[in-house]
């Protein structure tokens, strides 16, 4: 797709209009739609082609709302051989520039690698305003970037676990670091395995697959803070031993999420050149089964030297996590920031609903402003709070802690009190963790997001490191 930014002197011809209307007063075609039962509402569209237009509604003046406009307006574009829309900026729409640039990129995707007939349309979008403003530019521009970031990660993260596996996503990283000249590491598992990173290499042991830890940098001159990312990057994860049910197998393609939304972040945070220095490190790994594989009952030693029971092979991201975590604190010294991002757990979902980012961590305050950033960046996120009843819950009565709770509520939590363990004293107010189990993978379309993977943690994470330039 190609979005062009003109004044109104200046305007090309563009084969359609896509008119947003908050109410019907303000159309010329009030009575054809009223005809037609078109109500100024989101996620309504039509298109009225003798008037060459595409109506979508909208409630309010907010991301969301204007999102989902364009991204409807757009599609319905797609769905016509017409090959290009104008879309005349109000006040509303100027006010939520934003929303529309992104509205754009995330609602006109579609993962059609695998589909045989296989016709991708190239539409373009004309922004018409009264004046190009430097203001408006510098959004257009930093708009694309986040969108296509958005889109790399769910390309990634659709792709199935036969073309996607640890290897792979190290090519992936390789690539990014190639395109924009970052530092790239990535260790196999005699690395792992010299390094005491046993919990890690445990959950691969039953895979084909090579474990893989990958470890991206971005080091600008002009870096202002030293931010950690690192990813939860389950290639697949059957559950291992403690198998899943056929049923909630399915989709767990997914479960690198995390680990693909910190590879699209550094992408663009290099993009958008942020003056901060960056790095993504992912644990890539599959959890399989086999005579191989680690067991409920073993007791993995993890590279901080604390010893884990084993109770559930599917509680297998925490411990990848656990060593991923303790591999950033001891390579990068003085960490301002260190932020995990996982589909860890199901009882997130349970909580908090399968639109919503669980937030924990031991800074209320970092957490507040992690919220913020996220609704402000179109995400939706709240915070999950841990308590010293719920830590007793991973107790274990033979090594350091259990990798499963011994009560059925507050699975999230735990888990996050779980990867606590792995924070060093000097980083625990600097570490949030990020539960995308919910809102990383769509199965019932909602808003601009397709079936699929939505690209959950980017957005928010780059509007997190725009708001500190801001507060500084
Ligand atoms: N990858 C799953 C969590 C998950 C579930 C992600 C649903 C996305 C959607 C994770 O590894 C897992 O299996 N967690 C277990 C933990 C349990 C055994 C304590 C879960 O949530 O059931
Ligand atoms: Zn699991
Ligand atoms: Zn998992």
């Amino acid at each position: 797709m190609k979005i062009e930014l003109l004044d109104k002197n200046n305007e090309i011809s563009s084969s359609l209009e896509i008119v947003f209307l908050k109410n019907l007063e303000s159309s010329s075609d009030k009575e054809l739609l009223e005809v037609l039962d078109f109500k100024a509402k989101d996620e309504s569209c039509v298109l009225l082609v003798e008037s060459k237009k595409i109506y979508v509604g909208y409630e309010e003046s907010t991301y969301d709302s204007i999102a989902i406009a364009m991204a409807n307006g757009v599609r319905k574009l797609k769905e016509t051989n017409y090959e290009s829309a104008k879309i005349v900026l109000n006040d509303d729409l100027k006010e939520n520039f934003k929303a529309i640039i992104e509205g754009a990129y995330l609602g006109e995707y579609k993962f059609t690698k695998y589909k045989s007939e296989n016709k991708v349309k190239k539409v373009q979008l004309n922004v018409i305003v009264d004046e190009v403003t430097k203001e408006l530019e510098k959004t257009l521009k930093e708009s694309k970037i986040i969108g296509k970031a958005v889109n790399k990660a769910r390309d990634m993260v659709n792709t199935p676990p036969a073309d996607f596996y640890p290897k792979i996503m190290a090519k992936k990283a390789e690539k990014i670091a190639d395109d924009l000249a970052l530092d790239i590491k990535v260790e196999g598992e005699k690395f792992l395995k010299e390094n005491g990173m046993n919990a890690m290499l445990s959950v691969g042991r039953a895979s084909v697959h090579e474990s893989k830890l990958i470890h991206l940098t971005y080091k600008p001159s002009d870096a202002k803070k030293k931010v950690v990312l690192v990813g939860k990057g389950l290639t697949y994860d059957s559950g291992g031993l403690s198998l899943k049910p056929a049923d909630f197998m399915v989709t767990m393609k997914a479960d690198k999420s995390g680990g693909c939304a910190v590879m699209s972040t550094i992408w663009a945070i290099a993009k958008l050149e942020l003056p901060f220095e960056v790095h993504a490190i992912v644990g890539a790994v599959e959890n399989m089964i086999g005579g191989n594989a680690y067991k409920p009952d073993d007791v993995l030693k993890a590279k901080n030297g604390k010893t884990i029971e084993i109770r559930n092979t599917d509680a297998e991201g925490r411990l990848v996590l656990a060593d991923c975590l303790s591999y950033a604190q001891d390579e990068i010294k003085d960490i301002d920031y260190i932020f995990d991002y996982a589909t860890l757990t199901g009882a997130c979902v349970v909580g908090v609903g399968e639109y919503t980012t669980g937030i924990m961590g031991n800074n209320e305050i970092l957490k507040r402003n992690a919220v913020l950033a996220a609704l402000r960046s179109g995400e939706y996120a709240t915070t999950l709070d841990f308590n010293r009843f719920l830590k007793k819950a991973i107790k274990s009565e033979i090594a350091d802690i259990c990798n499963i709770a011994n009560t059925r509520y507050g699975g999230a939590i735990t888990a996050g009190m779980f990867l606590d363990n792995f924070i060093t004293d000097e980083n625990k107010n600097k570490w949030i963790h990020f539960d995308i189990a919910g809102p990383a993978f769509v199965e019932k379309p909602w808003g601009y997001n397709p079936h699929g993977a939505s690209g959950t943690g980017v957005r928010m994470t780059i509007k997190f490191l725009q708001d500190l330039l801001k507060n500084n």
